[in-house]
Parts: structure tokens; C-alpha cells; sequence
């Protein structure tokens, strides 16, 4: 998951195979371009997706990669298990290769899992601090109470991390049926909610990570990239908090 960054003059002087002082004059003759403006400082940190152009040569880059995939149920949510499938069976393995998983689903959840090699706008999406919302549709055993709907909006206290969660907006949508929307990821956190209330979670389906929503064309088990403007609504609004 790491971010491969480099200064530019290191990287220009590898890739040009050429000596880091000669560098200098190349950048203040405004012929290197990075993602499509002139650069010419030479301690300018770029990543492994840069797109470095010298005069009209275009250098070599890692490709970013960034996938959405409706998970079925019953497969790890994990790059790697010594006796279960895990999501990655579902790519195509030399494509896909060096992916992670931007936020995991248990087990026995299904839908909106995001997986990627830029470990930059992963980190974006999924630090605390950021508050990203994150929705699901949840199926329980029992009618979901007012007392539930209100403790989930003040937050509920989970004495191993000895941390009251932040507050969950929790729609009734059926008397066993509610949309949850989190701006956190602790462990087991929606079924340990209702189990505060012994209303065991029959079903969780991720629908929507930020701005980015599961295309209901999407059947389970398929995935596709994301487009372009997926991307740009994850990058400029992810972190948005609830009222
Ligand atoms: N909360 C859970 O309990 N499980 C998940 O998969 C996601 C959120």
C-alpha cells in the first residue's frame, strides 16, 4: 500500500540515465512536464503514477489503478488466506496484480468494495480523521425500536476500545430493514451496534464510500474500473460529515 515517492531530479536522472547535475539545465529550460505542467524544481516529490514528459517523450510510469467490485457473500474480504477464497479470485490476476482493498466488508457482507494501488487516495478516503461516509442496507431479526434509531444517533459505547462511535444516521425503511450510514470502520461495527439491541444483523450490503455509489449494473461478483468522474468526486468530496 505504500507510496512510492521520489524527488524528480533522482527520478529524471534514472530514467534519462543521465547525471543528477545535468538535470538542472533540462528543468530550467521548461522541457520537463508532470501531469501536464512545466516543473523546475528539481526537490519536487512525485509518485509512481506521475506522468513525466521531456520535451515529447513521455516516461515510463506505474498505471493507477482504481476498481469498484459488488461482492457476493461468503468470500474473504483480503489479499491473501491460506484455506479461503478471498476477492481477488475475481480479477483477473496478472491485470490486478499489487491491488488492496480500500475498506473491508465482513465475510458475509456484499456490495461496494473499492480496490486499488494508489495508496495516496486510499489513505484520503479511509483516515479517521476524514469522516467519509459510508452506507449500507441492513437486514435485521427483529423490528429496529426508536431507542435503537436515537442510541445509534448519540453514539454507543464499546468498552474493548473503550470508544463511544460516532453518530450513525439510521433509516427505517421497513420494520427489519434500515438504511445505517457510518463515517468510521471499527471492527464488526454495525452488527456490534445491534447487538447492543440482541437484534441480530441478517444481511449488510455496502451501497456508497463517499461520493462513490455501487452501479446497481453491476452484477455480484463483477467489477469495472471507475470513471473518470467517480474518481474526481472522491478525491475533491470525500470527506464530507454528517449534520
Ligand atoms: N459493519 C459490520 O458489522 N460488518 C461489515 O462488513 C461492515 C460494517
Amino acid at each position: 500500500m505504500a507510496t512510492k515517492r521520489t524527488r524528480l531530479d533522482r527520478y529524471l536522472s534514472s530514467a534519462l540515465r543521465i547525471n543528477r547535475r545535468d538535470v538542472k539545465p533540462l528543468l530550467a529550460a521548461g522541457r520537463v512536464r508532470v501531469n501536464g505542467a512545466i516543473a523546475r524544481d528539481s526537490d519536487l516529490q512525485i509518485n509512481q503514477f506521475a506522468v513525466v514528459i521531456v520535451d515529447d517523450k513521455t516516461l515510463p510510469h506505474e498505471q493507477a489503478q482504481y476498481l469498484m467490485l459488488n461482492k457476493p457473500a461468503g468470500i474473504l474480504s483480503a489479499t491473501i488466506d491460506a484455506s479461503q477464497r478471498t476477492v481477488f479470485a475475481l480479477l483477473d490476476a496478472v491485470q490486478h496484480a499489487g491491488l488492496h482493498i480500500v475498506g473491508r466488508l465482513d465475510k458475509n457482507s456484499t456490495g461496494l468494495l473499492l480496490l486499488t494501488n494508489d495508496g495516496e487516495w486510499s489513505r484520503g478516503l479511509m483516515a479517521p480523521e476524514q469522516h467519509v461516509e459510508k452506507t449500507y442496507i441492513v437486514g435485521v431479526k427483529h423490528a429496529i425500536s426508536e431507542e435503537c434509531v436515537e442510541a445509534f444517533a448519540k453514539g454507543i459505547h464499546f468498552p474493548f476500545e473503550d470508544i463511544v462511535t460516532r453518530p450513525a444516521r439510521l433509516e427505517v425503511l421497513a420494520p427489519q430493514l434500515a438504511r445505517i450510514t457510518l463515517t468510521e470502520g471499527r471492527y464488526h461495527q454495525i452488527k456490534r451496534m445491534f447487538g447492543r439491541f440482541r437484534n441480530p444483523v441478517l444481511s449488510l450490503h455496502r451501497t456508497q464510500i463517499g461520493a462513490i455509489t455501487l452501479d446497481p449494473a453491476l452484477p455480484s461478483g463483477a467489477y469495472r474500473a471507475l470513471l473518470g468522474t467517480e474518481l474526481e468526486c472522491s478525491t475533491v468530496r470525500g470527506g464530507r460529515s454528517l449534520p
